[in-house]
């Protein structure tokens, strides 16, 4: 089950209003948006800017609604529910303006996928948006500078989701939105490689991007894994919640899994430092020192050769050889005062 947020505990204080949505009475409050309600309420709206945790900036225009009275079309992601409100998420005006936000951005992706869940694609998909009429911009170039993240700007819809999550979540602020107009671009820092920036690896951003323009530098990140594996990151002691995306055995990728400690975050240890489970001098089992190798001033080992040294025993024996030696230093343990 998802830890409730100090937020979602502040939002039960907050009461009720009744409200229309598609000619249905819904309740929603004041502190949760007209896309969080619908979303309760089994109503979908395209979104992409918009993204659970981050804070709603409005600029992708693909969640338009109609409220009646109002002039213009309203984003959904900013707006929050006030008593006797009529909202429709599907009439012609609104699915019009939709379609027309996520035809504009398709025309700008890559014929390369940069992600196995573009959501571009998927909103297009499934408001029925077809092949786009429109022509593509400038491709910009790749920038694989990084060791951990790949810069894919050519599939970028400059949504901000990565600034939010590397300013906001991570407090980084590495990743900046600079330029102006069709030069507008994302930056890392004063528009450096991102392997010449501060960037600290967190992949945070790459985690929160909603087309592949950041991803991991690992290819790996585009094969479907075959299981996952709900686990906690084997560093530190915070606890950060996380899952495996394992095939034939293998970790393909991590993603940060909600717990309390991270809510979904993690730091470049457990996002990309995995590569120590399936290194080949990575301990296994137990082993104890040969009665024919012992310790002296010396000692080198060589790691790919431990069993010069050492020999497998079983947990029980070297759980009971290590607890004797323990047992042999506490009993010759003199105290003075
Ligand atoms: S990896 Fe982390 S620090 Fe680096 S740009 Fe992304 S969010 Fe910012
Ligand atoms: S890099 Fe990804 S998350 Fe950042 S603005 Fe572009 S599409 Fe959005
Ligand atoms: S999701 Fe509402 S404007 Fe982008």
């Amino acid at each position: 089950m998802n830890a409730i947020t100090r937020q979602e505990t502040a939002a039960l204080d907050v009461p009720l209003v009744s409200f229309n949505l598609n000619g249905r009475d819904v309740t929603g409050r004041s502190t949760e948006t007209l896309l969080q309600v619908a979303k309760r309420e089994g109503v979908e709206i395209p979104h992409l800017c918009y993204m659970e945790g981050l804070e709603a900036v409005g600029n992708c225009r693909a969640c338009m609604v109609e409220i009646n009275g109002e002039r213009v079309l309203a984003p959904s992601c900013c707006r929050v529910p006030t008593a006797g409100m009529k909202v429709v998420t599907n009439s012609e005006r609104a699915v019009a303006s939709q379609k027309m936000v996520l035809e504009l951005l398709l025309s700008d992706m890559p014929e390369t996928d940069y992600t196995r869940h573009n959501e571009v694609d998927d909103w297009a998909g499934k408001i029925g948006v077809g092949k786009p009429r429109f022509e593509a911009r400038k491709q910009v170039r790749q920038d694989l500078s990084h060791p951990a993240i790949a810069v894919n700007l050519d599939a970028c819809i400059q949504c901000t989701r990565c600034l939010r999550a590397c300013r906001d979540e991570q407090v980084n602020d590495v990743i900046g939105l600079a330029f102006r107009g069709d030069e507008a671009k994302i930056v890392f820092d004063m528009d450096d490689p991102m392997g010449a920036s501060t960037c600290v690896a967190c992949g945070e951003c790459v985690q929160a991007c909603p087309t592949g323009a950041l991803m991991p530098a690992r290819e790996a990140a585009l094969v479907v894994p075959d299981k996952q594996v709900e686990s906690v990151c084997p560093y530190c002691g915070v606890g950060c919640q996380l899952t495996y995306n394992v095939k034939d055995n293998k970790i393909l990728f991590v993603e940060g899994r909600d717990g309390p400690a991270n809510h979904g975050r993690l730091c470049v240890k457990g996002r990309y430092g995995f590569d120590y489970a399936h290194h080949p001098h990575r301990l296994t089992k137990p082993l104890i020192r040969r009665a024919d190798a012992p310790k002296n001033g010396e000692f080198t080992m060589d790691p790919d050769h431990v069993m010069d040294v050492f020999r497998e025993a079983s947990w029980e024996e070297a759980l009971a050889f290590a607890g004797g030696k323990l047992k042999g230093v506490s009993v010759g343990m003199k105290y003075t005062f």
